[in-house]
């Protein structure tokens, strides 16, 4: 495996191998199963897998944890190292955003609700860096976690925009035994805030439940995943979205929907979700 900090030294390791299928999985580090679960499903479908490590400033608001996000470089590479990555791009702050970097991909109506309504410029960022990597990087599939649903929308939506000639590949949520969505966050979170973490994806998996034996009211599936909520310290939403549009779905469900939940437990921000297919 290699390791390498520059957009020249990948594009020369990258020459050598443009024959061949290159799978990406972008990351923010402190990698988890859930990541690689995205780099068994790299190297499942390509001959050459390349992780990004970047923890990308402008993805985070003014208030948010981009100097507490927890980093463990070497313990990442290690675990790239043993999953059979061949690269591990792990640049610096200024090789991905030089002085005077000014230019930005602006996602659209994908963005704006959901976790974009509550971290505004939060897709600009991600938008933005992802197509970055992907340039650099130049993969046939790139893969990401449907524990960040809207991101891959907003990213499956980019690369068409775009005409980026990248597949996305979504794979599904990495979940802890006890059933909390694997996140690098849930490091944030003390023994109580953690056992009360789990009352989202109970309400999620329970919603998921009844839909499973016959439920299709959007408004009913709601309730039962609300039901459950009660330990967060801040819901921020919990909407059932068309998983295409992410627009609200109401009545009875006819499309495949995503159940979304973003809340609060103590100061930590959770995510996850639930895809419903009819
Ligand atoms: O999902 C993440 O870890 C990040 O949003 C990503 C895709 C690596 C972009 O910084």
């Amino acid at each position: 495996m290699q390791t390498i900090t520059t957009v020249a030294e990948l594009r020369g390791a990258l020459a050598n191998v443009r024959d061949k299928r290159v799978g990406f999985v972008p990351t923010m580090g402190y990698l988890h199963d859930g990541h690689l679960a995205l780099v068994e499903a790299s190297r499942a479908q390509c001959d050459v897998t390349v992780v990004s490590i970047f923890v990308n400033p402008t993805q985070f608001g003014p208030t948010e944890d981009l100097s507490t996000y927890p980093r463990d470089f070497l313990r990442d590479e290690k675990l790239c190292r043993d999953a059979g990555v061949a690269i591990v791009f792990a640049p610096e702050e200024r090789e991905i955003y030089p002085a005077q970097f000014e230019t930005f991909v602006e996602p659209g109506e994908l963005a704006k609700s959901l976790c974009g309504a509550f971290r505004p410029g939060h897709f600009r960022g991600v938008a933005t860096v992802v197509c970055k990597l992907f340039n650099m990087v130049r993969p046939d599939i790139a893969f990401f976690g449907q524990k960040d649903f809207q991101q891959c929308a907003v990213v499956r939506r980019m690369a068409l925009d775009l005409n980026l000639p990248i597949e996305i590949v979504t794979v599904p949520t990495v979940r802890e035994p006890d059933r909390l969505a694997m996140s690098s966050r849930n490091r944030y979170l003390n023994k109580e805030e953690r056992r009360r973490a789990l009352s989202i994806s109970r309400g999620l998996l329970a919603a998921e439940a009844e839909f499973r034996v016959g439920e299709r009211n959007c408004e009913k599936l709601i309730a039962i995943a609300r039901q459950h909520l009660d330990e967060v310290d801040r819901l921020q939403y919990l909407e059932l979205v068309d998983a295409d549009t992410l627009e609200p779905a109401s009545g009875p469900l006819s499309h495949p929907a995503a159940l979304c939940a973003a809340a609060y437990v103590g100061s930590t921000r959770l995510i996850d979700n639930v895809i419903l297919k009819p």
